[in-house]
């Protein structure tokens, strides 16, 4: 299954020209602008919907996300930093043939797209992931999310948006911080003190926020 996903992934990739020789694409930043939205739509979109707002857990949305963030992200896949088994096998490949000038127009496209509406949850667990999610946990020395990402999740440039977000993915993310293999000191920490049950509640909480 997913050697026949990869294979299609090749053939998208050839079709919009991502699989071109290393160094060619940086000597025509131009162009890659002029294709960033065709690629956005086309190709990225085929994941993670022409407009970033994906139906599928597994792909996050990008829709509304902040640029900076976006950017720092592809680069990190590119640069193979940034590690778990699906951003290996999706974004690796992915970013790999997307030269610096892409990667800021696909940042700034999906960033300027509107995000999708949140998806509702049972109110006591909303509750709990709330009170997570604005106030931390001070007995296990577990600081509020919202002092970084911000009081509605809508983050900064350096803080990625968490509003809206896939829980499942969020989850995901939360693990993968945790166990290092995305290798981030400050969420390593934040996710290390987190139950599962809460995790859970403040990644539907999160999923809920338009
Ligand atoms: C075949 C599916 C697929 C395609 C096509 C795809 N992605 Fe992804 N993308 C993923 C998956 C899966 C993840 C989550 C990786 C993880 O869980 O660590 C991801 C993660 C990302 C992230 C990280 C988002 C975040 O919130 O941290 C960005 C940014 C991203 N993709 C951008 C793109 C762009 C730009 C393109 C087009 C050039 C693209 N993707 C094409 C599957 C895909
Ligand atoms: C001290 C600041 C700080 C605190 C507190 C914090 N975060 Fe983060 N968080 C970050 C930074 C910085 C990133 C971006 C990491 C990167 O560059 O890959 C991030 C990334 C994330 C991501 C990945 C988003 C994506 O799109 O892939 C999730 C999920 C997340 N944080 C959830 C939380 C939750 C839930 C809490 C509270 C329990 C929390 N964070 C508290 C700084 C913080």
């Amino acid at each position: 299954m997913r050697s026949i996903k990869i294979q299609l992934l090749a053939v998208l990739a050839a079709a919009f020209g991502l699989a071109s020789l290393p160094g060619q694409a940086q000597m025509q930043p131009a162009a890659d602008i002029t294709n960033a939205r065709d690629i956005a739509i086309g190709v990225c979109g085929t994941c993670h919907g022409p407009h970033g707002n994906s139906i599928n857990p597994m792909f996050p949305r990008l829709a509304g996300q902040h640029a900076w963030y976006l950017e720092q992200q592809l680069k990190a896949f590119r640069g193979e930093t940034r590690g778990d088994p699906y951003a290996i096998a999706y974004m690796w490949g992915m970013a790999s043939g997307l030269s610096d000038a892409t990667i800021d127009a696909l940042a700034e496209y999906f960033a300027h797209q509107k995000a999708g509406p949140g998806k509702p949850h049972r109110p006591a667990v909303l509750a709990e992931g709330k009170a997570i999610y604005d106030h931390g946990i001070p007995s296990q020395g577990l600081p509020a999310c919202a002092v970084c990402h911000g009081p509605q999740a809508l983050g900064d440039s350096m803080h990625p948006r968490l509003a809206g977000q896939h829980a499942e993915y969020i989850l995901k993310q939360l693990a993968s911080f945790k166990s290092n293999m995305r290798d981030v000191a400050v969420m390593h920490g934040v996710a290390g003190t987190l139950h599962d049950g809460q995790m859970k509640a403040v990644a539907d909480y999160l999923e809920s926020l338009p």
